[in-house]
Order: C-alpha cells, then structure tokens, then sequence
C-alpha cells in the first residue's frame, strides 16, 4: 500500500504541474479528495486492511500525504485564482483619459444653407414659405402664367412631361403664383423655394433639375419701386452691403413689364474679370410686374390690385457664395466636396 500511496502522489504532483485553470484545478480536488470516490478517502478506508504492525507507518504516510495535497492544491488554486482576476481587470480596465470616440456629425447641404437663408429673409418682411408642387398641370405651370398653347416663350422651357396627360415636371417656381393666388385672397406675400426641371444640356452651369427662390406680392398700389427695393434688400442680405444690382428689361408671358436682374459680381466687385465675362456684372434672376391677365386667370381685379414676382435660381447663390465653379458639384454628393461647406 505504501507503493500505492508513492504513486498516487507522483500522479498527483504531474497532474497539479498541467492543471492550469480553476476549473482543471477543481476536477483534481474531486478526483483526490471526493468525499465518495476519491483517492485519499479510499486509502483511509483500506486502513483496517493494513498488518497492525505497519498500521502507524502507513497512517502517517497516508495522514503527511493528504496535508501535502491540501497545502499544494490550495496554493496552485489561489495562484490561478489571483492571476485569472489579473487577466480580467486588464481586459475590462477603462482608460478615461482616451479620446471619445465622436460620431461622424452631418451638416447642412450648400443648397440647403442658401434656401434657408432666403426663407429666414423673406419671414422677416413677413412672407409666407410655401414649397409647391414639384409635378405639375399645363394649366399652371404654363397656361394660367399666359403661355398660350403655342407661345414660343415655351421653347426656352421645354420639360419632361408625364405619361398621364396633362401632367408635367413645373420649369419653373412661378405655378406657385397661381396655387396661392387661387388659395389666398389678396394682399398675399409668398416665398417659395424648390426643384425645377428642364430639358437642358448639362454644361457647368445648367443642369436638367436645378433649384430656384419665387417670391411674389399681391397688395394695393404696388409699383416696380416695391420691387426694386425688396431685391435691393435681398442681394445686399445674400452678398453683402455693398453689392450693387442692375435691373435690365427683359420679357416673361406672366409679367410686364419684365426685367432681369444683373448684380455686381462679387469676385471682381465690378472691375471685371473671367467669372462675369469681364462685364463686371452677373444674372441672377427674372422679375416683373404680375401681368393683369394672370391676375384676370385667378380672379384677382387687376384695376383694384397689383403685384411683383421675381424668380431666383438657388444654386447659382450657392456657387457665388461658396466659389463652386461646376452646378454638378451640387448633386453629385461627394462627401469629400460636401464637407468643405
Ligand atoms: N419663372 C421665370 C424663370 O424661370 C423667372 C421669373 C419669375 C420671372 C417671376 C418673372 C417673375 O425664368
């Protein structure tokens, strides 16, 4: 039995060496020490089977043995211990000193910063914002803006028409003249600021949809001084207080008279140079007086009121303010452009 116990504490010492986590350590103590099939309490019960004579030797060996395992197993187990708890707080630690990781924050698309900055200007004289419809009639897109069926004011605004006639993608923000006159009674003030559409060649400063800013009044004893004042305001509010406009005469089927206005360019400051085609000058919008039969087309009595309209295109303010030299820029969506506004 002696030979039995030496062989049982070399299995013991070899299996002690390769258990290295607590749960290895843990199937040893059973194996040894397991109240009913463990090593240790079976050599104490085949005690009464040893010669009397050797009862003590074998007693005490069998008593040093198990102290010895006791002391080592509990030594291993409170080393793994100790170790798997280090390996677990460096795992879990937190630096706070760390940078955050921020979220990759949006902002705010050139075309939409210039659209809300005309809305911001046109609430403060008290205009109402109103988008409009982006799909349109005939009827008011062309018809009631007196473009009769065959005016060749058409030409200059072919569009992409829908399957279901007489539906239209609008060319223009001016339907919104005729929905709210249709919806409001006069005096009426209106901004409306939106998509357009037109069957146009893509060159660096055309695209087929682009955006445009309509702003129209409809009150008593209006005259084209109103007008000229509220684009006054409007171009010094965009460009700054000393940007200068010129209107020249022009003509629209939906106002008279008409006029176009110029303003002076704001990277030469009138001097001249490649971007205003060494005039000095730049377009940036269409205006007028509402031509009394438009008024006639709503039921509005043009002796009894009067109006202004102006049309406005958006992303030609947004290239100006942002020095972006190609319209496309605008709605290819490249982050790497975007950003930078
Ligand atoms: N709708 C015209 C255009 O798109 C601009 C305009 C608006 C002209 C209002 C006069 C009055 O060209």
């Amino acid at each position: 039995m002696l030979d039995d116990i030496r062989k049982a504490a070399a299995e013991f010492d070899a299996a002690l060496s390769r258990a290295t986590s607590a749960r290895a350590l843990d199937e040893l103590r059973v194996r040894y020490f397991g109240r009913k099939e463990g090593l240790i309490p079976g050599f104490f019960s085949r005690l009464k089977e040893v010669a009397r004579e050797q009862k003590k030797d074998v007693g005490d060996a069998l008593n040093k043995l198990r102290d010895r395992l006791e002391a080592d197993l509990k030594e291993k187990s409170d080393r793994v211990a100790a170790e798997e708890a280090a390996r677990r707080e460096a795992r879990e630690q937190i630096d706070v000193t760390l940078p955050a990781r921020m979220p990759r924050l949006g902002h705010l698309h050139p075309i939409t910063i210039v659209r809300r900055e005309m809305e911001q200007i046109f609430r403060e004289m008290g205009y109402s914002i109103d988008p409009g419809l982006e799909i349109e009639t005939d009827w008011y897109n062309f018809e009631a803006l007196n473009f009769t069926p065959d005016h060749p004011a058409r030409d200059t605004q072919d569009t992409f028409f829908l399957d279901v006639t007489p539906y239209l993608l609008r060319t223009h923000t001016s339907n919104v003249q005729i929905r709210s006159m249709e919806k409001y009674e006069p005096p009426v003030k209106v901004l409306s600021c939106g998509r357009v559409f037109r069957r146009d060649e893509i060159t660096m400063r055309r695209s087929p949809m682009f955006h445009q800013a309509e702003g129209f009044l409809v009150d008593k004893g209006i005259h084209i001084g109103h007008l000229r004042a509220t684009l006054e305001h409007v171009v010094r509010r965009l460009f700054g207080s000393d940007s200068k406009m010129r209107m020249r005469p022009s003509f629209f089927p939906f106002t008279e008279p008409s006029a176009e206005v110029d303003m002076s360019c704001i990277f030469c400051r009138g001097a001249g140079c490649g971007t205003c085609s060494q005039t000095g000058w730049m377009e940036i919008l269409g205006c007028g007086m509402i031509h009394p039969q438009v008024l006639r087309n709503v039921g509005i009595d043009p002796e009894e009121w009067s109006g202004f309209a102006f049309g406005m295109g958006l992303d030609r303010v947004a290239m100006l303010k942002f020095d972006i030299p190609n319209i496309r820029t605008l709605f290819e969506n490249d982050l790497r452009v975007l950003s930078q506004f």
